[in-house]
């Protein structure tokens, strides 16, 4: 297997025995390249690297009791009892399974939901235990006793409705599984989007503490929620005094209208031009005073689409704003000192 070797400048991977005498990309010579630890590939290891133990564990419950329904149906329909023997060793595996897959279920909830106790969860775990127990009661009533079905009586009512109660019970597993299997591979998605994936948590979080841009963010009723070291420096107004208070915080008066009538027309339609443009506004620092900021928006959503909040990023550019003015001023000057003459 040829060598990794990564172009320290720009991240360009070489597969061979030695590093290129220039990079193919970027043209940094051969001693920006260091040696990546080898990296296991093919088949085996991405099947690993993907195997999740409570989806296959759900599956079995999920898939052999509708089937274990349709081989007493079949039995039903054709008399032939190997259907119905079929039937109670599917009934008998999916029980034993159930375990796994609770304890299955229990480990992918911590390791992707960090445990929260949201009631989809509670709910999961007591359709799982009535599960179980519907297995088990079934099960004891058929085992050794083959003629179960074929008897007349309570026992065998019992058999049914144990059977039809686990079967709504696999169906709800599955559809609330569903949910928050779709719920996994968005955040999934989000970890990995357009950030490349060796971006994590700790570095969203400190690119956002750290920057030294402004970064804000409010709810849907523009209570402040989120203010960044960068804030801080810039407004002179330390985190614990910004959260919480409204957006006015830091608006000047004779703005206010037009900002919130723009925040009640993006709160109905979802969208605002200044995630593509930038909003130039005068500002108000903690102490009073005035500058010039300019910032974009991100409309904060949720899995469903609905609108949570907004972020701004915004920075200072007071010296640009002289800058123009000065340039403009000049302009003016030469203008007027060539009409003149
Ligand atoms: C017999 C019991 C259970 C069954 C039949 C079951 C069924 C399922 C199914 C079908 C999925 C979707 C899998 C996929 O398509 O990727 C799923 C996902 C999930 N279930 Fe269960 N479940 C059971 C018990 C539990 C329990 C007790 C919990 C925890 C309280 C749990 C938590 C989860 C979680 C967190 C996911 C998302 C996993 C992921 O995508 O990584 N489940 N379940
Ligand atoms: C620094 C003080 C601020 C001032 C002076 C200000 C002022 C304004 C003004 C004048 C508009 C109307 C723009 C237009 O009609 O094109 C506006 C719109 C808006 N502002 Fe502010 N704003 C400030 C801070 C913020 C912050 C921190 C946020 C978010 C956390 C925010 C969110 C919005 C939104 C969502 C709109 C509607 C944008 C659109 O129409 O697409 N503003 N603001």
């Amino acid at each position: 297997m040829s060598k990794r070797w990564k172009c320290t400048v720009c991240g360009y991977i070489h597969l061979d025995e030695a590093p290129p005498e220039n990079c193919p990309v970027c043209g940094s010579d051969r001693s920006m390249f260091i040696l990546l630890g080898a990296e296991k590939s093919g088949l085996p290891h991405s099947l690993m690297a993907t195997f999740k133990l409570h989806p296959v564990a759900a599956h079995f419950p999920n898939g052999l009791v509708p089937t274990a329904a349709f081989f007493l149906l079949l039995c039903f329909l054709t008399g032939n009892s190997s259907f119905e023997s079929a039937a109670f060793k599917l009934i008998l595996v999916a029980t034993m399974v159930v375990p796994v897959s609770v304890a299955s279920g229990l480990y992918d909830w911590h390791k992707h939901f960090g445990g929260r106790r949201y009631s989809i969860f509670f709910k999961k775990i007591g359709l799982a235990l009535t599960l179980l127990t519907l297995g088990l009661i079934a099960i004891s009533l058929r085992y050794g006793d083959p003629e179960l079905i074929a008897t007349v009586g309570w026992r065998r009512w019992i058999f049914f409705f144990c059977l039809l109660g686990m079967l709504n019970c696999v169906m709800l597993l599955g559809h609330y599984g569903s949910i928050l299997a779709t719920q996994v591979s968005a955040m999934n998605r989000t970890k990995g989007s357009n950030l490349g994936s060796s971006i994590n948590q700790d570095w969203l979080r400190a690119i956002v503490t750290l920057a030294p841009d402004a970064i804000i963010a409010a709810d849907t009723g523009g209570v402040i929620r989120l203010w960044n070291q960068g804030a801080e420096r810039i407004f002179g107004i330390v985190s614990g005094q910004a959260m919480g208070q409204s957006l006015d915080l830091i608006i000047p008066e004779n703005q206010r209208n037009r900002h919130w009538e723009g925040w009640a027309k993006v709160m109905l339609s979802g969208e605002s031009r200044y995630g593509q443009e930038l909003l130039r506004v005068p500002a108000i620092r903690g102490d009073g005073s005035r500058f010039s900021a300019e910032f974009s928006i991100v409309m904060l959503k949720d899995e469903a689409g609905k609108i949570t909040g907004v972020a701004a990023i915004l920075r200072d550019v007071s010296e640009q704003w002289e800058r123009e003015k000065r340039l403009r001023e000049q302009l003016q000057a030469c203008h007027d000192k060539e009409s003149m003459g």
